[in-house]
C-alpha cells in the first residue's frame, strides 16, 4: 500500500457539524476532516454510516477544514445517512481519486441532478480565475436543481443554461439538448461532466462529434475505494483507483461499457 493510502485510507470517526436541506430527497453534510479539505474537485470519500454500509460520496465543497457532501437518498444507506441529526458520528476515509483538470480556459460544465456536486466544487475554485464558463444543469423539475441560488451568483459574468423535463424552470426538455444547441454556435477548449450514466455517454457522443475533449465523472459500486476488491471494475478499469474522472481518450477504450452496463452487488454484469 503506498504511503498515501496508508494515511488517508485510515477511518476517521467525526461528528457531523452542520446538515442542510436542499430539497425532499437530497441533504448537505458538513464536517470537520483535515486530510479531506485538502480535497480536489472530483474527488470523493468511502463515508461510513455506522451499524448501515459504507457508501462512496463526491466532495461538494472543502475549506478552513470543514467538508461538505450532498446526499440524495436512494436506498438504505443514503436514507439512513440523511436522517442522522448534527453530533451524531459518521466515518470518513480518503479523499480518493483522481480530479478534474483546470487547465483549459473555456469551460463547459454539464450536470444531471445530483451529479452536480463535484461540478458545482470545480466551478468555485475556477470561476474567479479569468476562465470563460458555461454551466449547464439539469434535472426533472425546478426543486431538484441543486445549489441555483449560489450558482447564480457565482455564474453572474458567466452563462448559465438550466433545464428542466417539465418545463418548471429554463429550457424544457433534456440536458443533452441544451449541451448541442451551445456546441452548435460556441466551440469550447474542454467539457466536464457528471450525471446519470445515459446522460454521460450521449454527453461523451456529443463531444466526439463536436470534438472535444471531455472528462467525465463515472460511477460505479464501490466497495474498498482503493482498487483492491474489484467491485468498480469497467473494462480495464477500476473506477476507484483510476478515476473517477476519466478523459475522451480512456472513455474510448471503455466504449463497450460505458452507458451500458455495469456490476452488480454480486459481480455479474448488468445493463444500466
Ligand atoms: C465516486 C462516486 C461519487 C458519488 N457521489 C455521490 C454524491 O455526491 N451524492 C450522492 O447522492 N450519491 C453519490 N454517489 C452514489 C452513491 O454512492 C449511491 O447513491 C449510494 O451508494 C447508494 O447506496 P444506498 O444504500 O442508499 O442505495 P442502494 O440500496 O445500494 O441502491 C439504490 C439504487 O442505487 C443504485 N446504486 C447504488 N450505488 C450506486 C453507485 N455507486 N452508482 C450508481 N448507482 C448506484 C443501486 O443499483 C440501486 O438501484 C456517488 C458514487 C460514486 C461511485
Ligand atoms: S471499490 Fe474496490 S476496487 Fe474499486
Amino acid at each position: 500500500m503506498s504511503a498515501y493510502l496508508r494515511k488517508y485510507n485510515i477511518m476517521r470517526t467525526i461528528p457531523i457539524l452542520n446538515i442542510k436541506t436542499e430539497n425532499q430527497t437530497t441533504k448537505t453534510i458538513t464536517f470537520n476532516d483535515k486530510l479531506c479539505s485538502r480535497a480536489k474537485p472530483g474527488q470523493f470519500i468511502m463515508l461510513w454510516i455506522p451499524r448501515v454500509d459504507e457508501i462512496p460520496l463526491s466532495i461538494m465543497n472543502s475549506q478552513k477544514g470543514e467538508v461538505s457532501v450532498t446526499v440524495k437518498a436512494v436506498g438504505s444507506a443514503t436514507n439512513s445517512l440523511n436522517s442522522m441529526k448534527k453530533g451524531q458520528n459518521i466515518g470518513v476515509r480518503g479523499p480518493f481519486g483522481n480530479w478534474f483538470s483546470t487547465r483549459s480556459n473555456k469551460c463547459l460544465l454539464i450536470g444531471g441532478g445530483v451529479g452536480i456536486v463535484p461540478l458545482y466544487f470545480l466551478l468555485k475554485k475556477i470561476v474567479g480565475d479569468d476562465k470563460q464558463i458555461t454551466f449547464i444543469n439539469g434535472a426533472k423539475t425546478e426543486n431538484e436543481l441543486l445549489f441555483m441560488s449560489s450558482i447564480k451568483i457565482l455564474c453572474k459574468n458567466q452563462t448559465i443554461l438550466s433545464t428542466t423535463e417539465d418545463g418548471s424552470y429554463g429550457y424544457k426538455g433534456i440536458i443533452t439538448e441544451s449541451l448541442t444547441k451551445i456546441l452548435r454556435q460556441e466551440k469550447f477548449d474542454i467539457i466536464y461532466a457528471c450525471g446519470p450514466e445515459s446522460m454521460m455517454r450521449n454527453v461523451f457522443d456529443i463531444a466526439e462529434l463536436y470534438k472535444i475533449p471531455l472528462e467525465a465523472s463515472l460511477e460505479r459500486l464501490m466497495r474498498c475505494g482503493i482498487g483492491l476488491c474489484g467491485s468498480c471494475v469497467i473494462g480495464q478499469y477500476r473506477v476507484c483507483r483510476d478515476g473517477p474522472i476519466f478523459n475522451s481518450k480512456q472513455l474510448r477504450k471503455i466504449q463497450d461499457e460505458f452507458g451500458f452496463s455495469r456490476l452488480d452487488f454480486n459481480g455479474k454484469k448488468i445493463p444500466i
